[in-house]
């Protein structure tokens, strides 16, 4: 117990001078604590409180985040004279003095995030004015305002990166960028930005401005020809007006996504944009009101006084003609919005779109013609709306020859267009999840045929949700021809009431196959013959025994919850199925505690991931218990009530035996004379006594 003492206190000394003053020592009481790669050190979290001034001298890189450094002092990285890269994000840093980069002309890269930098920003300002070859700047969350900005970035005039995110800058003007005529890229998240006054004027080469999480209102006279991704998301943004222009934009991202947009945006004319993000807004088109009228041609006069004239303007505000050249547009998310239909030509404008995201809105109706090019459409979300019909049945419909993914879960149709996937060669997932819809051919139903979905023959067809459609009997091989490797049927408490003939259809490609909540209670369900099964969800039914089928399958994943299985067979860990399986979900079935053999044996699979394993409970004379831990008095009872079972017999059927055996022998000792005599009586034998 000697031994321990003295260590401490030489750790405490060192660590005394450490706190002290002077960088030599900080670094002695971790010597090698940096890690040399190639030409950069690695100090990061070595409680350090200035730099370490015996690196080796040839560093190009230094990283000192997670420190305590509070003043980067004089002169402190003068031995290193080819540094090119300095991170110093989230030390205590209150001011740089002047002269620390003294002999570090070439630094490009500076990081100087989550610092405490407002403190003593115009010492540090005038610091940072000596690195004439600076390029990157992070400045982010070291609670500036935009006077200290503008001040600390007044000499920075090489800069192509700034972050200045997570500040509390409110206001931009033209005297906060004015120097930085090289800056590419400008973050600005996360500060309080309300107003925006003629701030990147000057920024002649900006591409990537990044205003989300701010407090903007509306974007008017957009005019940043140069700017190639603007990312607005995350503010309180009404509208949005591009400068009306016919000058080529060279915007390519524009992100409005959660916002207040009331209108789809006034985008500019010409524009390389491809991505336009509209998530989350408010935004609908308001020339047709629900019941028929159209507004098309309704104006309004906005009578404008400027001082002492006045002026009236006649607009057509509904006008929802799309002045933009949008044939460039590959994504278009539109999702989360309030709109209940798409104007005429709408999607016609925009050739190249691959991505179109329509989905949470509340389309009553998507009329596609085959006049609508979407030649390169490859994903398509009409999902959550309040869709009775896609386009007219009639005629031909719209090719859409390269769609890939066709969503249309949550809606309320009652089928498909016919003929909606002959010109999608392409195809390979189509969710029709919560419509109530049938699948042809149709159970017979008296007398008329109904519409239905034809997925047969889709030979692309590899993904497949019916989830929740309310299907009943899918008799007449409704996969067939289909390729299907993904089939979801959950949620449909009448489709396994049939015939499982189309199980076979599916035999050579099916791999996951979801029956959530189908009602599946026959344990004569044969899924032998899907050899290439890997996924099973049979969750939500109420089995009382595992499909003996399945002891044969080479699954990797099956759930089982919510059943009411009182046991697996003992064997399932030594069967084909649970050799294979990695995943098993086993909760919330009425397991009886004392048949957990299986459960113990299947604890004992490496491979084997249970991850609600902490949930099986088991039934124990009406009570639940976890299964993970039983009480041992638990334990030991059920060890009498299964294993010794043979013995508690023996023992409560001895005395009886007994009792049986003693009287029988009393009796028949009794009789012993009598039986004697008849015996002799019968032989005709005397016998001398
Ligand atoms: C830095 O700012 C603090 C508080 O504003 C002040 O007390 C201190 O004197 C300043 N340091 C220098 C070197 O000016
Ligand atoms: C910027 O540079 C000019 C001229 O070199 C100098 O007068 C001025 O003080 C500098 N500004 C800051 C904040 O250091
Ligand atoms: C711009 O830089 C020049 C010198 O490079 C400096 O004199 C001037 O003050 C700077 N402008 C602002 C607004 O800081
Ligand atoms: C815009 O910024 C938000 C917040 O940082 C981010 O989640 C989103 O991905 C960005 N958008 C684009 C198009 O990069
Ligand atoms: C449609 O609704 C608008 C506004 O609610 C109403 O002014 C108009 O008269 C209605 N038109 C018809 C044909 O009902
Ligand atoms: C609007 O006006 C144009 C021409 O002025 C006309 O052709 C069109 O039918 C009108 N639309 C409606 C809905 O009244
Ligand atoms: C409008 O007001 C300005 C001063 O505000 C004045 O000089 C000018 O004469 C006025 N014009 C008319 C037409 O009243
Ligand atoms: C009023 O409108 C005319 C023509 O549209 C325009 O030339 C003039 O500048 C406008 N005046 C004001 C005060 O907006
Ligand atoms: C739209 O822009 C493309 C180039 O991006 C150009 O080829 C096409 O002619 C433009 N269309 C119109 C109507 O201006
Ligand atoms: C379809 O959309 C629903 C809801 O929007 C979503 O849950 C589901 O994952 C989507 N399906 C596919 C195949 O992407
Ligand atoms: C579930 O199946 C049982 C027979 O297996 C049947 O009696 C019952 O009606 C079915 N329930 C529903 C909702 O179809």
């Amino acid at each position: 117990m000697e031994a321990p003492l003295p260590v401490l206190s030489l750790l405490l000394v060192l660590l005394a001078v450490g706190w002290g003053d002077g960088a030599g020592a900080a670094w002695a009481m971790s010597p090698g604590g940096c890690e040399h790669v190639q030409s950069t050190a690695d100090c990061r979290r070595k409680w350090l409180r200035s730099v370490p001034r015996n690196l080796q001298g040839d560093i190009e890189e230094l990283l000192l985040d997670d420190n305590t450094i509070q003043v980067l002092g004089r002169a402190s990285l003068l031995s290193y004279h080819q540094l090119k890269h300095l991170s110093l994000t989230k030390n205590r840093m209150e001011l740089i003095e002047p002269g620390a980069f003294l002999g570090s002309q070439g630094l490009h890269a500076l990081s100087l995030a989550d610092n405490l930098l407002f403190t003593n920003y115009s010492i540090t300002a005038a610091a940072l004015s000596a690195l004439p070859a600076l390029r990157t700047l992070d400045l982010a969350g070291n609670q500036l305002t935009e006077g200290m900005v503008s001040v600390l970035l007044s000499n920075l005039s090489s800069l192509e990166s700034l972050s200045v995110a997570r500040n509390v800058i409110m206001r931009l003007d033209s005297s906060v960028f004015t120097n930085l005529t090289q800056l590419l890229e400008l973050n600005l998240e996360k500060n309080y930005i309300f107003e925006i006054d003629q701030a990147f004027e000057g920024l002649q080469r900006l591409q990537r401005l990044n205003i989300a999480y701010n407090y903007m209102t509306c974007i008017v006279d957009f005019n940043l020809i140069q700017l190639r991704v603007l990312n607005v998301s995350y503010n309180i943004i009404e509208w949005f007006l591009a400068l009306e222009s016919d000058d080529l934009f060279e915007l390519e991202v524009l992100d409005l996504s959660h916002n207040q947009l009331l209108f789809f945006p006034v985008l500019p004319r010409q524009s390389k944009l491809h991505s336009l993000l509209l998530k989350d807004n408010k935004m609908s088109f308001y020339q047709l009101l629900p019941n028929g009228t159209s507004l098309e041609n309704v104006t309004v006069q906005f009578l404008l006084i400027d001082g002492n004239s006045t002026n009236i303007t006649t607009v057509k505000l509904w006008d929802e003609v799309c002045y933009s050249n949008l044939s460039s547009l590959r994504l278009l998310d539109m999702s989360q919005n309030q709109f209940w239909y798409l104007p005429e030509g709408f999607l016609a404008k925009m050739p190249a779109l691959t991505h179109l995201k329509l989905n949470q809105n509340c389309l009553e109706t998507f009329h596609l013609s085959e006049w609508d090019p979407l030649a390169l459409l490859t994903d398509l979300d009409l999902s959550q709306n309040l869709l009775t019909e896609l386009w007219e049945d009639v005629g031909a419909g719209p090719a859409l020859p390269n769609l890939q993914l066709f969503n249309l879960s949550t809606n309320m149709l009652r089928a498909l267009p016919a003929g909606i996937f002959t010109h999608t060669k392409q195809i390979t997932t189509v969710d029709l999840s919560y419509n109530r819809l049938d699948l042809c051919p149709q159970p017979a139903v008296l007398g008329r045929s109904a519409p239905c979905v034809d997925i047969r023959g889709l030979a692309t067809l590899t993904r497949l949700s019916l989830a929740g459609c309310g299907l009943r009997d899918l008799g007449g091989h409704p996969f067939r021809g289909t390729a299907l490797t993904h089939l979801d049927l959950s949620d449909n408490r009448e489709a396994l009431s049939g015939d499982l003939g189309w199980l076979r259809d599916l035999a050579a490609t099916l791999q996951v196959l979801s029956l959530r909540n189908t009602n599946l209670s026959s344990t004569s369900a044969d899924f032998s013959a899907l050899q290439s099964l890997v996924g099973l969800d049979l969750s939500g039914n109420t089995l009382t025994a595992l499909p003996t089928s399945l002891g044969a399958l080479k699954l990797r994943s099956l759930d089982l919850r919510d059943n009411s299985l009182t046991a697996l067979p003992a064997d399932v860990a030594w069967r084909p199925l649970g050799r294979s399986l990695q995943e098993l979900y086993l909760s919330r079935n009425p397991y009886n505690c004392c048949t957990l053999g299986w459960w113990k044996a299947l604890q004992s699979m490496e491979h084997l991931l249970v991850p609600d394993k902490h949930e099986v409970t088991c039934n124990y004379d009406s009570q639940r218990l976890n299964a993970w831990v039983l009480p041992e008095p638990v334990l030991r009872d059920c060890r009498w009530r299964t294993a010794d079972m043979a013995l508690l017999y023996l023992v409560l059927t001895l005395p009886t035996c007994l009792t049986l055996l003693v009287a029988f022998t009393v009796v028949f000792l009794m009789l012993k004379p009598k039986l004697l005599k008849m015996v002799k009586r019968r032989c005709g034998v005397s016998s001398p006594y």
